[in-house]
């Protein structure tokens, strides 16, 4: 590693640790960022079962941005988790995955009455929930 990266991972583990601690003293009470879908195709009410943008660049691109407001203080930047959260380049790809992911996206996670992700349905579109799935999955590691 050189000089330029160690800073730049220290800063990011700041942002992690930062994150952490605003999250444990909000009580799991995030506030969901809003994210314009202009250019994707509108996909209607009713909720697919499979990501129709996986490796469409335009929704990989307002995905990361999607990701970065509202997942990246849990998961971590880049996708790559600081232990907070589950590391997403290891949800698994294709169908399976994207099941798994719509399930958490849309209903959070509460586990013994304490909200441990927050629910993204009414807030995020379900444009830019496939967005930010397809975002994750070119950010996929098979190691
Ligand atoms: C407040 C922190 C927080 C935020 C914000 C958050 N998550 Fe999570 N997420 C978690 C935690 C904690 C878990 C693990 C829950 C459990 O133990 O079942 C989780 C689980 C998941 C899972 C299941 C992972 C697995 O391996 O089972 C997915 C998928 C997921 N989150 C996606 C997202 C996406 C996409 C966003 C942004 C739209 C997001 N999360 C925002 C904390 C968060």
């Amino acid at each position: 590693m050189n000089r330029t990266r160690v800073v730049a991972a220290l800063v990011a583990m700041c942002v992690l640790v930062a994150g952490g601690i605003a999250q444990v003293e909000a009580h799991g009470d995030v506030s969901p960022q809003p994210v314009d879908t202009t250019g994707l195709e509108p996909l209607g009410e009713t909720w697919l079962e499979k990501n129709p943008y996986s490796g469409n660049e335009v929704a990989i691109k307002i995905g990361s941005s999607g990701y970065n407001q509202n997942c990246a203080r849990c998961h971590g930047l880049e996708v790559i988790s600081g232990g907070l959260a589950p590391d997403l380049r290891y949800l698994e790809k294709g169908e399976t995955g994207d099941e798994w992911f719509m399930q958490r996206i849309r209903h959070g996670a509460t586990i013994n009455g304490v909200t441990k992700m927050p629910a993204f349905e009414g807030t995020l579109s379900q444009e830019a929930m496939w967005a930010i799935r397809a975002y994750i999955e070119a950010k996929h590691d098979d190691s």
